[in-house]
C-alpha cells in the first residue's frame, strides 16, 4: 500500500468535506476502529521486522497529521457555523420598534357609551334585545294594526321566508325598524317598576342621503309603573338632554304627533345649542330641531305584554343623530365611510 497515495486520497476528502458530519465519516472510515489505517497496521505481521518499523512509522505519522487536520477543519467549521447563526440570530435591541398605530373609538360607539352611562345615572337598566325580529313584537304587539299604514311608516326589511301569508304573525321575521321591540319582549317577561334603557341597531329601507342610512342605532327608554306622568317623560328627556350635550341651557318642546304605540305621542324638539336659539342653518333659522319621538305608553301594548294598571312613558332617540349635533358631523355616512381622516378625530 501507497501511502503517499492513501495520504492524497484521504487530504482530497478532507478538502470535499463542508460539515462536521462528513468530517465525522472520514475520521470513522480512516482512523476508526474498522478503519483503513488500522486495517493497514493489523496485515503488516508478515512484514520483516525492518519493514514493519517503516510501515509502522509512516503510519502513526499519517495518523498524527490527519488527526491535526481533521481536528483544525472541525474548528474552522465550528466557527464558521457559529458566526453564520449570530448573523442570522442577530438582534439589535437598539432598533426602535414598529410604530402601532393608535386606535380611534367609533364615535357611534362613544355616543352610546355616553348615553349608556346617562341612563345608568338617571336610574335606567341597560338592556338588548334581538335585531332580527318578528313582527308581533316590532308591530302588533305596538299596537299596529294589521294592514294600517302606520306599519309603512318605517321601510321594512322582510326576511325571506317563501309563503310567509301561512305563518302567523311571531313567525315571521324582519329586521327590526325601531328599539321599541324591546318594550314588548321585556314587558312580556318582566313585572313593574320597569326603567330600562335599549341602545341598538336598526334597520330601515330607504334611499340614503345626509340624514338617512338604512341602518342605524337608535337608544330607547321605556318607563313602567303606577302614576307616571308626561311631566316625568319632560323631567328626564330635559336632563339626559343637558347631561350629554353638557349645556344646562338646553330646553325643550313637545308637539303633539302620532305612534301607535303611545298615546298622546309627541315629536320632541330642542333649543339648538350651535345659535342659543337665535338661528342658523343647523336649525334652519327655527331655533328648535326635532330629534326624538315620545309618549306615554298605550293602553293596547300594556294589555298586548299582560300588563294592568300601570302607566308609562317611552321614547326612542336616533343614537347617529345625537352623535352629529354633538360632534358637528354633516352627512351620517360618514359614520359608515371606514374613512380614516373622519374617525382619527374621535
Ligand atoms: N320607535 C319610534 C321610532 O323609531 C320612536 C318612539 C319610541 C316614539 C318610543 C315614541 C315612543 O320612530
Amino acid at each position: 500500500m501507497n501511502i503517499e497515495n492513501l495520504k492524497k486520497e484521504i487530504l482530497e476528502k478532507l478538502e470535499k468535506s463542508v460539515n462536521l458530519k462528513d468530517l465525522e465519516l472520514l475520521e470513522k472510515d480512516y482512523l476508526g476502529k474498522k478503519g483503513i489505517i488500522r486495517n493497514i497496521s493489523s496485515s503488516m505481521k508478515d512484514l520483516d521486522v525492518q519493514a514493519k518499523k517503516e510501515l509502522g512509522i509512516k503510519l502513526n505519522e499519517l495518523n498524527v497529521f490527519l488527526e491535526e487536520k481533521i481536528d483544525k477543519k472541525k474548528k474552522a467549521i465550528k466557527t464558521s457555523e457559529t458566526k453564520e447563526r449570530e448573523e442570522k440570530e442577530f438582534l439589535d435591541i437598539t432598533l426602535p420598534g414598529d410604530k402601532v398605530e393608535r386606535g380611534h373609538i367609533h364615535p357611534l360607539s362613544l355616543a352610546k357609551k355616553e348615553l349608556e352611562d346617562i341612563f345608568t345615572f338617571l336610574g335606567f337598566s341597560v338592556v338588548e334585545g334581538p335585531e332580527v325580529e318578528d313582527e308581533w313584537h316590532n308591530f302588533d304587539a305596538l299596537n299596529f294594526p294589521l294592514d294600517h299604514p302606520a306599519r309603512e311608516m318605517q321601510d321594512t326589511f322582510f326576511i325571506k321566508q317563501g309563503n310567509r301569508a301561512n305563518l302567523s304573525q311571531k313567525e315571521k321575521f324582519i329586521l327590526r325598524t325601531h328599539t321599541s321591540n324591546v318594550q314588548t319582549r321585556y314587558m312580556e317577561t318582566h313585572k313593574p317598576p320597569i326603567k330600562i334603557a335599549v341602545p341598538g341597531r336598526v334597520f330601515r329601507s330607504e334611499a340614503t342621503d345626509a340624514r338617512h342610512e338604512v341602518c342605524f342605532y337608535q337608544i330607547e327608554g321605556l318607563y313602567v309603573d303606577k302614576n307616571v306622568s308626561v311631566a316625568n317623560l319632560k323631567g328626564i328627556l330635559l336632563r339626559f338632554l343637558q347631561e350629554y350635550f353638557k349645556d344646562k341651557n338646553v330646553k325643550i318642546r313637545l308637539r303633539p304627533s302620532f305612534f301607535p304605540f303611545v298615546e298622546p305621542g309627541f315629536e320632541v324638539d330642542m333649543s339648538c345649542t350651535v345659535c342659543n336659539q337665535k338661528g342658523c342653518s343647523v336649525c334652519s333659522g327655527e331655533g328648535w330641531l326635532e330629534i326624538l319621538g315620545a309618549g306615554m305608553v298605550h293602553q293596547n301594548v300594556f294589555s298586548s305584554c299582560g300588563l294592568k294598571d300601570v302607566t308609562g312613558f317611552a321614547f326612542g332617540v336616533s343614537v347617529d343623530r345625537l352623535a352629529m349635533m354633538k360632534y358637528k358631523i354633516d352627512n351620517i355616512r360618514w359614520f359608515h365611510s371606514g374613512d380614516l381622516r373622519f374617525l382619527k378625530q374621535f
